[in-house]
């Protein structure tokens, strides 16, 4: 029976870009995603962002935004991450959305009824200059025990000391300074010490669902005794109206997990609407259908710092409201970068979109992500060296060079047929084949790390095979019979047999090899599909064999190794990075840029102020250099062949030659004046103009800089 299972990772705040902590995670659920789809189980993958609370409402005031504004602008940067690193979401929406606030509102109402909902009245402190409520974390003052000043309103960062805000002394409001007057509020909690929902938890947190230190936690928290959770807070607050409390609004955590359901139905929404569900989730049933089916499986991937708000409020908050209950919350550790912790905001020295930027290839990123990630709630560490060695070693090394090795052989002696294994060969699949329920099983239990193991061990046998049978010596032995060199006639057929059936065996174990590293290198395993010319690979094929006859395609490299260098660019500062790019050749620039503040710009006055009517004139697009070469004649310029998404490419002349080869250019990605009157010139019509930055001085400040997209962007966009 297929499973039907409905897959989460952590809603990321909309107040920031992702950092590498949301992408590991991203590629933990993907990887299982993919697996269990390729079990042929019906899989509904979705992700949003969680756009309310104070912070975000903050922020978008001092970017002089709405906060709608504010969080619609980080919504449109995640695609080109998730695009990047092939996380296969099937939706991805947002808590700020209609189906939120009905869904969050519903439930609010049948917590309520079901008599969980308390108010009390509680003291809190206020911004008399604001005209709102504090959270603690925007109330700073004296440490009430070490007396260190500037301390946050829940805990001293010199002492350690834990206390509530109004203990500080001398406190002050961060938004404006003024002393906070501590005001009487009428608070909404939900109540979780409520015996009903305490035994409820108990049971719920210790009945497998969670890992065992996560249900070892959870008892540590019962026995410290379960509080009611404050659930509302007051206006301003950028969030959903609590019903029938003018006023009041859900605290941000309360909405945030509803997001998970949110986003669902506005999947299934669409779905139906637009009637093209991808194969598997093709369905007529609804939302709320869907969810009501017991067998319907909802899993939570969520790093260990919010697993009090998914073990304990999330569960109860759905059970009390006469809902499903999560079947998994699958907790993981943070990612350290050599050792070092990330901080939440800034995440870690691996910027995600720097690492496409420069080259880097995703798979490599998901392959050495996978190669440490288990079930437990471990600390990943991303160590340059080991990735280095891990990708080049393993990945390259022992599988990919598999298909390397025979694949040439196939097409030259073989016209690309395969052959029967012999019995040798037939052994070594019969236990790569085997190997398919016990990776099943690490797959699916999220040991993805003895999962990569297990597969490069199979890896190491085919290589052993190989060197054991050597092509290449076969290959001379059948080259030299058949060329008439003095051996053994009779040498010539098994020879040629030989290698035909060692090759033949090697591109059959590529093949399985390729299957059971689906989850993890997604289009890699696309790339050898098509050369195999097996079709999709499913987890069925794992007892199947392609077998003689069988004709695959030319190989083509499939993946390169990691240049150490790109890890060195990879972690280089952005101050050290932006000085390289600044002076290409010359030494002596850095001073020559190093104009003092009272130069203008690069160089040069700003040009006077347009409307956005002027600018909208120049439709500039984004288009592709799909052949570059020198011109004869011209030591400046440079002759592009631009596609710019028109279906037929445009002729450019760019005045670029003394910065670029044509070599660097060619396959970039660059910004195009599409609507530029054409301009014949000495060496042909140029057809546009591509975009470039360059100081006003150029002989003093030598350097031109062709502008580049970041990555997902695509020929024909147009850039506004
Ligand atoms: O910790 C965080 O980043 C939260 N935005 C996670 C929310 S997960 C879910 F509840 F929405
Ligand atoms: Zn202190």
């Amino acid at each position: 029976m297929p499973r039907k299972i409905f897959v989460t990772t952590a809603l990321p705040y909309a107040n920031g870009k992702f950092h590498i902590g949301h992408i590991m995670e991203y590629i933990q659920a993907d990887i299982w995603v993919r697996f269990q789809r390729m079990q042929g189980h019906m899989v509904h993958f979705v992700g949003a962002d969680d756009a309310h609370g104070a912070p975000i409402m903050i922020a978008a005031e001092k970017a002089g935004k709405t906060p709608q504004q504010f969080v619609g602008e980080i919504a449109a940067g995640r695609k080109q991450y998730l695009d990047g690193f092939h996380i296969c979401f099937d939706n991805w929406h947002s808590t700020d959305s209609p189906e939120n606030t009905e869904l969050a509102q519903s439930i609010y109402r049948k917590l309520r009824a079901a008599g969980l909902i308390a108010t009390r009245t509680i003291e809190q402190f206020y911004d008399p200059v604001k005209g709102m409520f504090l959270p603690d974390r925007y109330i700073k003052g004296e440490c009430p025990v070490c007396h260190a000043k500037d301390q946050y309103g829940d805990a001293c960062e010199v002492c350690s000391s834990v206390y509530t805000p109004t203990e500080l002394i001398e406190p002050y409001s961060t938004l404006t300074g003024a002393r906070p007057e501590l005001r009487h509020c009428e608070h909404f909690f939900f109540k979780l010490s409520d015996p009903a929902v305490v035994d409820f938890l108990k049971g719920w947190t210790q009945d497998g669902k969670l890992q065992s230190e996560m249900a070892k936690k959870a008892s540590e928290w019962f026995d410290a005794g379960m509080a009611d959770w404050d659930i509302s807070r007051e206006a301003p607050y950028f969030g959903i109206e609590i019903p029938e409390a003018p006023g009041k609004y859900f605290y941000v955590w309360l909405d945030a997990p509803v997001g998970y359901l949110a986003s669902l139905k506005n999947h299934f929404d669409k779905g139906q609407a637009a009637g093209h569900w991808h194969a598997p989730s093709r369905t007529a049933l609804s939302f709320e259908q869907f969810l009501a089916d017991p067998q319907v499986e909802q899993v939570h991937f969520i790093g260990k710092d919010i697993v009090y708000f998914h073990t304990l409020f999330w569960p109860a908050m759905l059970h009390f409201s006469g809902r499903k209950t999560p079947a998994q919350v699958n907790v993981h550790g943070f990612i350290t970068v050599s050792g070092e912790k990330m901080s939440k905001s800034r995440g870690t020295g691996i910027d995600p979109l720097k690492y496409l930027a420069i080259g880097m290839n995703p798979e490599w990123l998901r392959y050495y992500i996978a190669a440490k990630l288990n079930a437990r709630v471990e600390d990943v560490d991303f160590n340059p060296e080991d990735f280095v060695a891990r990708v080049n070693a393993d990945l390259v090394g022992k599988y990919i060079n598999i298909a390397s090795r025979a694949a040439g052989f196939i097409a030259k002696r073989f016209g690309g047929q395969l052959g029967a294994p012999g019995a040798d060969g037939a052994a070594l699949l019969a236990a790569l084949h085997s190997g398919a329920e016990t990776l099943h099983a690490l797959y699916d239990g999220r040991d993805y790390a003895r999962a990569l193991r297990e597969i490069m061990a199979l890896a190491d046998k085919v290589n052993e095979y190989v060197d054991q049978n050597k092509p290449w010596e076969l290959a001379k032995q059948a080259a030299a019979t058949a060329a008439g060199a003095d051996v053994n006639a009779d040498a010539q057929a098994p020879a040629v047999q030989r290698l035909h059936a060692v090759c033949s065996t090697c591109i059959e174990a590529f093949r399985l090899l390729t299957l059971y590293l689906k989850p993890v290198l997604p289009t890699l395993a696309q790339q050898v599909e098509a050369f195999l010319g097996c079709g999709e690979l499913t987890w069925a094929d794992a007892n199947k064999q392609l077998g003689p006859g069988h004709t695959i395609h030319a190989y083509s490299h499939l993946m390169q190794r990691v240049d150490p260098k790109l890890l060195d660019q990879l972690f280089e500062p952005p101050a050290e990075a932006a000085e390289r790019v600044q002076t290409p050749q010359a030494p002596e620039a850095p001073q020559a840029l190093e104009a003092p503040a009272t130069q203008p710009p690069g160089g040069e006055a700003l040009a006077p102020v347009i409307t956005i009517d002027d600018f909208s004139k120049i439709d500039l697009r984004i288009a592709k250099i799909i052949a570059c070469e020198r011109v004869e004649g011209s030591k400046k310029l440079l002759r592009l062949t631009l596609d710019a998404g028109e279906g037929k490419p445009r002729n450019v002349f760019s005045g670029i030659a003394s910065a670029y080869t044509p070599e660097q250019l060619t396959g970039k990605l660059t910004v195009m004046v599409a609507n530029l009157a054409p301009r014949k010139m000495k060496f042909g019509l140029s057809e546009g103009m591509v975009l470039a930055a360059s100081h006003a001085d150029e002989k003093a400040c030598p350097g031109i800089y062709v502008l580049e997209p970041w990555p997902g962007a695509t020929p024909g966009l147009r850039v506004r």
